[in-house]
C-alpha cells in the first residue's frame, strides 16, 4: 500500500484528484468506480475545476457508483444518483449512457444486482476505485460481518451507519435501512484503488484497518491484499498511525 499524507482536508482532495485526472490522462476511456460521502466532494470540485480550464477530458470514460440506497429514486435529494449529478456529473463532459449507478428504485434486489454485476462485467471492470471509509471501516455499504462479500448485494444498514449518514436526512427515521452496494470482491477486482480518508473521528479505523488484522469485521482491512491500493488521508486521520507510515 502507498501512503500520502496530507496537511489537511483540501490537500488530501487535490492528492487524491491527481491520481485520478493521472488516471484520464493517460487512460482516456477509463472505467472509473466512483464513491459519495462528504470525504470525496473536493476531490469531485477540484475534477471540475480542471475539466473548466479545459485540462480534463472525462468525454470517453464510463463510470460505476459504489451503491445507492434502495428505496430511494433517482431524483430524491439524498440519493447518491443525485449527489453524483450534484457534485460531478453534470459539470463534466462524461457521455450520460457511460454513467451507471445501482437503482435504488428497483425494489427486485437479486434482479438489480445481477444487472449491475453484468454491466461492470460487460465494460471490462474498474480501472480506478476511488473509495471513502465509514466509521466502522465499511467501504461502499459493506459492513462488518462474518465474511467478506462478493458481487453486488443488498445490505441492512447497521446503526452506526444509520447515525453517522443522519446528517443528511431530516432525522435518523428518514434514512433506509437497506443499500445495494458493490460487493468486496468486486471492490479488489478493480486494477487500481484509491481510498481517502479525513478527520481524526476516523484515526482509530485507519490504524486498525491498515496496520491490524485482515477481518471481514473491518471490511477495509482487506485492501492490504489488493496489489495497488493508494491511501491519502489526512494529518488527522493518520494520526494514530504515525509510527507506522
Ligand atoms: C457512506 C457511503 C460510503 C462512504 C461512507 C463514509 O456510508 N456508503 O461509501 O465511504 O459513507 O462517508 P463520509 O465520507 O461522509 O465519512
Amino acid at each position: 500500500m502507498k501512503f500520502i499524507c496530507a496537511k489537511d482536508y483540501q490537500e488530501m482532495s487535490r492528492k487524491a484528484a491527481s491520481v485520478i485526472a493521472a488516471q484520464v490522462v493517460l487512460k482516456p476511456d477509463s472505467i472509473l468506480g466512483l464513491a459519495t460521502g462528504s470525504s470525496p466532494i473536493g476531490i469531485y470540485e477540484q475534477l471540475v475545476v480542471w475539466h473548466r480550464q479545459g485540462d480534463l477530458d472525462f468525454s470517453q470514460c464510463s463510470s460505476f457508483n459504489l451503491d445507492e440506497y434502495r428505496g430511494l429514486t433517482a431524483d430524491h435529494d439524498q440519493s447518491y444518483h443525485y449527489f453524483m449529478h450534484q457534485h460531478l456529473f453534470d459539470a463534466i463532459n462524461i457521455p450520460a449512457e457511460r454513467i451507471d449507478l445501482p437503482d435504488g428504485a428497483q425494489m427486485d434486489a437479486a434482479a438489480e444486482c445481477a444487472r449491475y454485476d453484468a454491466a461492470i462485467a460487460a465494460a471490462g471492470g474498474v480501472d480506478l476505485q476511488l473509495l471513502g471509509m465509514g466509521l466502522n471501516g465499511h467501504i461502499g455499504f459493506n459492513e462488518p460481518d462474518e465474511v467478506f462479500s462478493k458481487g453486488t448485494h443488498c445490505v441492512d444498514l447497521t446503526t452506526s451507519t444509520i447515525e453517522a449518514n443522519k446528517r443528511f436526512f431530516a432525522s435518523a427515521d428518514d434514512v433506509p435501512r437497506q443499500a445495494y452496494t458493490m460487493g468486496v470482491q468486486t471492490i479488489m477486482q478493480a486494477r487500481k484503488i484509491l481510498i481517502i480518508i479525513s478527520g481524526e473521528n476516523k484515526a482509530d479505523i485507519v490504524r486498525e484497518a491498515f496496520f491490524g488484522p485482515i477481518t471481514p469485521q473491518v471490511p477495509a482491512s482487506i485492501l492490504q491484499l489488493h496489489p495497488d491500493v493508494t491511501v491519502v488521508a489526512d494529518e488527522a486521520a493518520f494520526s494514530k498511525c504515525r509510527d507506522l507510515i
